[in-house]
């Protein structure tokens, strides 16, 4: 596994250039709803449910936690949050796609999650609310990343980790060679057969924007976090950042 860690001090400055508008990704997400889950699963090949888990893990949830999870979708993450929390701790999952939420409220009526429709870039929380925090394939989505690590920063008790999963562009040519065929021939089609080709050609585009892990790492240390280590997984395709007040 690759590993990309500064402390804090060594932030250098990031020519991130400009995603699209917040209602354009809004409205993709509340489009793409209905097939969300199914698209995520035959695409990863359930694997992200591995990697899903280990962003849990690795955000350090326990039991009695209060846990947030940002941009959080139809809900994946935030469910395996409130199974590690359990029946003492509770969850909030955020999301600004009403459709998503639909989705993720209908799924999991029984675990102790409260959805919320809201915006990553400000959080309806009070500072230093939440024991952890996760984010599964939403930093590449936000307009404004570091806006949205300064929020996270901002709810998190002093000491308590964030875990942000996200696609990755892997370091070995061939891997990286491989991840673009896979989505151009595999994503891609997959999601045209149901009328989604769009929404997800938009996938490698926002991946070309998407700060690398040490520039993440950067990032985070910049608004606020006192550790940040980025792990490259799934052969580096895939990333997570791992941020500690
Ligand atoms: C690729 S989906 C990931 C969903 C889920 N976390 C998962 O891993 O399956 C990205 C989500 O981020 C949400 N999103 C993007 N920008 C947001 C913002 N500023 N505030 C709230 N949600 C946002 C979208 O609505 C979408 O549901």
């Amino acid at each position: 596994m690759a590993e990309s860690a500064r402390i804090k001090g060594s932030f250098k400055s990031l020519n991130v250039s400009s995603p699209p508008q917040a209602q354009e990704i809004q409205a993709i997400f509340d489009r793409i709803a209905p097939q969300y889950d199914q698209l995520n699963n035959g695409l990863s090949l359930g694997l992200h449910w591995i990697w899903k888990q280990m962003a849990v893990k690795w955000s350090q949830a326990r039991a009695g936690s209060i846990c947030l999870d940002v941009c959080c979708g139809s809900g994946d993450v935030a469910q395996l949050l409130a199974r590690q929390v359990g029946t003492t701790g509770k969850v909030y999952g955020v999301d600004f796609s009403s459709q998503q939420l639909a989705i993720a409220q209908a799924r999991a009526p029984h675990l102790p999650i409260t959805w919320i429709e809201g915006d990553a870039l400000h959080l309806p929380f009070a500072d230093q609310h939440f024991d952890a925090a996760t984010m599964s394939y939403g930093l590449r989505n936000v307009v404004d990343i570091s806006a949205s690590l300064e929020e996270i920063h901002r709810v998190l008790k002093p000491g308590a980790k964030a875990a942000i999963l996200d696609f990755n562009r892997p370091q070995s040519s061939q891997l990286r060679a491989f991840q673009q065929w896979y989505l151009d021939h595999f994503v891609v089609p997959t999601a045209q057969r149901l009328g989604l080709r769009e929404e997800y050609a938009y996938i490698s585009p926002s991946l070309d924007r998407f700060p690398t892990g040490s520039e993440q790492v950067d990032l985070a240390l910049q608004v606020g976090f006192e550790k940040a280590v980025h792990y490259a997984i799934a052969g580096g395709m895939m990333g997570v950042l791992v941020a500690q007040t």
